[in-house]
């Protein structure tokens, strides 16, 4: 199959929709962007991307940057990060504090933001934020193979500025004692990681180890094992979309992660790691046109999971 046609393709069938639902304004810095802007990238195993559209302009990964950090933390503690968050999907929107209280301050899972706020924590560890935060960036550059990927310090602070929700969780979360630093010191390197500015085509660059068994299969680098990575994807399938995760499961059947900024990065095992981008979201924060065009790639190429 012509890759580079199929992108194009799936772009130009749904370019009159650019524009369709609504750009996150809870962030306020978010709320600038252009909501025509739609783009693809789709990296697969020989080291080629293919683009379409707006596939090289950076946008705020927002909750795609909850999957590199997962993959981090669990690097750094093992299986053992799962003691102090869960693998089932929650069911609620992602920011939902109602289980943390029953569920004694264990989020169901490391993509809704109390999950990502533990995982957080565990990535920083006994170190400085800024050693966590200089971490993630050095990984992210090794793995997109290119060093302009930057964290948007006006993002970062409009969400500080507006983050009544999240120091919620974490306070409550902290109550419980199940944060090894202080709330504060967490939500200031949770705001930059979803701060963190990528295009399309970096994102699915630096993902093409999970779909290849955790090594990159363009340099060879082994960034995580086998196992870990098919379980990474096992919760990108099952929890990846909160409340949506059902509904992606069964329109598109990828593993997925979506984010606010309006990117969705899809894992197809064996075969690809893709990245789309339109700002426009649905009720429960998936990108609309962005969950289309994977929804079409999977027609178009068979790719769906099941
Ligand atoms: O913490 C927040 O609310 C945002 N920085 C990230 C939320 C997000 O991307 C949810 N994803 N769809």
């Amino acid at each position: 199959m012509d890759l580079q046609n199929m992108v194009e393709e799936v772009w130009n069938s749904l370019a009159d929709q650019r524009g369709a639902g609504k750009v996150a304004d809870y962030i306020p810095a978010l709320a600038e962007v252009d909501p025509n802007c739609f783009g693809i990238a789709l990296a697969t195993r020989d080291g080629r991307t293919y683009c379409a559209g707006d596939g090289e302009v950076p946008f705020s990964i927002q909750s795609i940057s909850k999957v590199f950090v997962l993959a981090m933390a669990l690097d750094r503690h093992g299986s053992a990060l799962f003691e102090a968050v869960g693998r089932e999907p929650s069911g609620d929107p992602f920011n939902s504090i109602v289980q943390l209280e029953r569920e004694k301050g264990i989020p169901r899972n490391p993509f809704i933001n109390a999950g990502a706020i533990v995982t957080t924590d565990r990535l920083i560890d006994d170190r400085s934020t800024e050693e966590a935060v200089e971490e993630l960036l050095a990984a992210l550059k090794k793995m997109a193979r290119d060093d302009d990927i930057r964290i948007d310090k006006e993002v970062a602070q409009s969400e500080s500025r507006t983050g009544a929700r999240n120091r919620s969780l974490a306070y409550f979360m902290a109550d419980f004692d199940r944060l090894l630093n202080p709330v504060e010191t967490v939500l200031s390197v949770y705001f930059r990681q979803c701060a963190l500015t990528m295009t399309c085509k970096q994102l699915a660059e630096a993902a093409l180890f999970l779909a290849f068994d955790g090594t990159d299969p363009v340099t060879g680098h082994v960034l995580t094992s086998t196992q870990r990575a098919r379980r990474i994807n096992a919760l990108m399938l099952t929890c990846g979309h909160y409340d949506n995760s059902g509904e992606f499961a069964y329109e598109v059947g990828f593993c997925g992660k979506s984010g606010v900024g309006g990117g969705i990065l899809a894992i197809v095992p064996d075969k690809a790691s893709i990245a789309v981008w339109a700002p426009g979201l649905n009720r429960e924060g998936t990108s609309l046109l962005g969950a289309r065009a994977l929804r079409e790639i999977a027609h178009r190429t068979g790719w769906s999971v099941f």
